[in-house]
């Protein structure tokens, strides 16, 4: 059994983040964001993972090496240029020809995977996807399955005056499990999206498609600065159990700070008298100067918050500079390298 990791987009929607960090090692909890990925698949028995990649791809593999420290075996293979989602299957599990587990490579999940793998070869699919409710669909392609898991059609964002009709609120979660008959569906070295070219066929041509509703799973697309922010929330607060946070004990924190039980802070983080940090993930490096607050907020690594600063529910990129009494409110994510001049309100 294989996997096949799709992490070659170019993360638009997490941008400024995602200009010198690929979305697939953005950090989560301080941890590159594939390693939970990594976790999952290992649990579930699969080793054999590779690594379809395409935006900044040396970044990608110089973090997460052979892999042999996770307990897995890594490959990674770069597209010559983007070949969408059904292109870069094709051309990352041609060679091995078995049964592949895919994953959209900006999913947090704990769902163990062998429950799909299981239902997969009970129902003998070709293609087993699963599928999650979600509260408002409007902004998502739904898939409706009936209730022995059979895929009946596809439903691109519908209308919202459509919505109570239609009675459907799974989406694509992004799992797939795939036969290689699969693969003939797709032209070689051809750009195609699962979406719009690779599911339509496998209906076309009727082969068993199946859908796994997810339940009581956590599920997330990590793919919004407002999504990253919540899977951090929902890591401090428990609602995703299942993964280790690492605390640094190599912190120098002040007797006359406050840092709260639910913050994780990175090695090396410095945190000056009168300062208060809530419910927030502190990257490696990160000074907290003298009265300032840091709220519901991730501050990536070597990051300076100056004197009184205060920052709330937002997202710091690597090596900033916050000024002294600036204000940076909810809903701010600033990129890399991004310097705030003193008393500045974003
Ligand atoms: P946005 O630009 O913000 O939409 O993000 P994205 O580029 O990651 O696109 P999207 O979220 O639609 O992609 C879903 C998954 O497929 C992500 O894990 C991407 O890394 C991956 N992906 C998208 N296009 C390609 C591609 O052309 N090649 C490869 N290898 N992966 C892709």
């Amino acid at each position: 059994m294989q996997a096949v990791i799709l992490a070659g987009g170019k993360g638009t929607r997490l941008r400024p983040l995602t200009v010198y960090t690929p979305k697939p090692i953005v950090p989560v909890v301080n941890r590159p964001f594939l390693l939970y990925q990594i976790e999952v698949l290992r649990r579930a028995g699969i080793k054999n993972i590779t690594l379809s990649l395409s935006y900044q791809p040396d970044k990608i593999e110089d973090v997460l090496g052979d892999g042999s420290e996770y307990g897995v075996e890594l490959r990674f293979i770069t597209e010559p240029n983007p070949l969408g989602t059904g292109g870069a299957y094709r051309f990352a599990a041609d060679e091995l020809r078995e049964t592949t587990v895919v994953l959209n490579g900006d999913i947090l999940t704990d769902f163990d995977l062998s429950t799909i793998l299981s239902f997969h070869r009970e129902k003998g699919s070709a293609a087993t996807l699963a599928l999650k409710s979600v509260e408002d669909p409007r902004t998502y392609g739904l898939v409706e399955s009936d209730t022995d898991g059979r895929i009946l059609r596809f439903i691109e964002k519908p209308k919202p005056e459509d919505l109570d009709e239609l009675a459907v609120n799974t989406i694509n979660a992004g799992i797939y499990v795939l036969e290689p008959a699969i693969l003939d569906l797709i032209p070689k070295g051809e750009n195609r999206s699962f979406e719009y070219d690779v599911f339509p066929e496998i209906m076309g041509r009727k082969m068993p498609f199946f859908a796994y509703v997810l339940d009581s799973e956590y599920w997330r697309d990590i793919g919004t600065p407002a999504s990253y922010l919540t899977a951090h929330h929902d890591f401090l607060d428990g609602t995703i159990k299942g993964f280790e946070l690492e605390r640094s004990q190599h912190t120098d924190i002040a007797t006359a700070a406050i840092v709260d039980s639910r913050s994780v802070l990175g090695d090396d983080c410095v945190i000056k008298p009168g300062a208060r940090v809530s419910n927030s993930v502190l990257g490696p490096g990160v000074h907290v100067e003298e009265k300032a607050v840091v709220e519901n907020s991730v501050i990536w690594a070597h990051t300076r918050i100056s004197t009184a600063a205060d920052i709330r529910d937002a997202v710091i990129g690597r090596s900033c500079h916050i000024g002294r009494n600036v204000v940076v409110s909810a809903g701010s994510v600033l990129g890399d390298k991004t310097a705030l001049t003193d008393y500045t309100k974003v």
